[in-house]
């Protein structure tokens, strides 16, 4: 397990280097192509949208920025740096944290164990004791920073809704020294509200600086927070535009795959 230690404070990338930067990037699973010729470029308090049907690419994209899988073509750049991950503890060693849809949380122990789980702040000296009591602080503090109020951070994490659950994890990526954040999908199984909650905390964090690369197949999601976005089709990057040149009308229309949709409609209606 990684410590505190181990992961950089969060520090300002300089100037316009990118967080993160793909050059070219392909992937091929033997011979499926699971990726092709990805550009991609994440700045400090910026959030790029990734949008993309099912088996578009997305995770595969994920996953080398991750450090879980490398990429058979292209460059994967970090603060500018040509790089490659061996494993996602070495992502998450340059600041790059994953949070995945389905949280591996223990759904009966507090929220604050589930926050410091397999980094637990210890105390005393020779035999060293879990430091409840900070965690604890800590935890509340953490949240409280970033607009979460929780009554109660001793309740089991599985008694929280959805939303509170996806912000508690993002809230642990950042204390634990994250400055890219990648949310796999962080509002798919959740309602109008939850997600609200969830997107309102993604505005937060890119307010602070952080790098967000937000993984969802919903338009309006994406719109409402994005700065630019990146539409993946078959493993191909079909649209990749700013918020400022294109309308959420558009987005929408390229992510539902523009004439098809409308064929169905007339399809349906007839
Ligand atoms: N480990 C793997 N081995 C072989 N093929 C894979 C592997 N992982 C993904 N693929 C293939 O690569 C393509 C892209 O898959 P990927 O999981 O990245 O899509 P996705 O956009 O995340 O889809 P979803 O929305 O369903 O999660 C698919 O054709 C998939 O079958
Ligand atoms: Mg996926």
């Amino acid at each position: 397990m990684s410590t505190t230690a181990e992961v950089p404070a969060l520090s300002n990338s300089g100037g316009n280097v990118p967080l993160i930067e793909l050059k070219d990037v392909g992937k091929q699973y033997g011979n499926i192509i699971a990726l092709k010729g990805i550009n991609l470029r994440v700045g400090a308090g910026e959030v790029t949208g990734v949008l993309g049907d099912n088996g578009a690419g997305k995770s595969t994209l994920i996953k080398i920025i991750a450090g879980l899988h490398q990429q058979s073509e292209g460059e994967l750049l970090v603060d500018g740096e040509p790089t490659t991950f061996h494993s996602p503890k070495e992502a998450l060693g340059k600041g790059i944290a994953t949070v995945y849809q389905d949280l591996a949380v223990v759904a009966l122990m507090p929220v604050w164990r589930n926050f410091f789980l397999g980094q637990e702040l210890r105390k005393g000296g020779l035999i060293k004791s879990l430091d409840a009591n900070a965690m604890r602080a800590t935890t509340l503090s953490e949240l409280s920073k970033m607009g979460i109020e929780l009554p109660d951070v001793d309740a089991p994490i599985g008694s929280l809704s959805g939303g509170q659950r996806q912000c508690v994890a993002i809230a642990r990526a950042i204390f634990f020294g994250a400055r890219v954040l990648i949310l796999d999908e962080p509002t798919a199984a959740l309602g109008v509200k939850q997600s609200g909650m969830v997107l309102r905390y993604i505005t937060a964090a890119k307010e602070q600086g952080f790098g967000v690369i937000f993984i969802t197949h919903n338009p309006h999601h994406a719109y409402m927070v994005g700065d630019h976005f990146v539409l993946l089709n078959r493993g191909r990057q079909k649209l990749d535009a700013k918020y400022d040149d294109i309308s959420l009308e558009e987005l929408t229309k390229e992510m539902a795959g523009g004439d098809e949709l409308e064929t169905l409609t007339h399809e349906l209606r007839r």
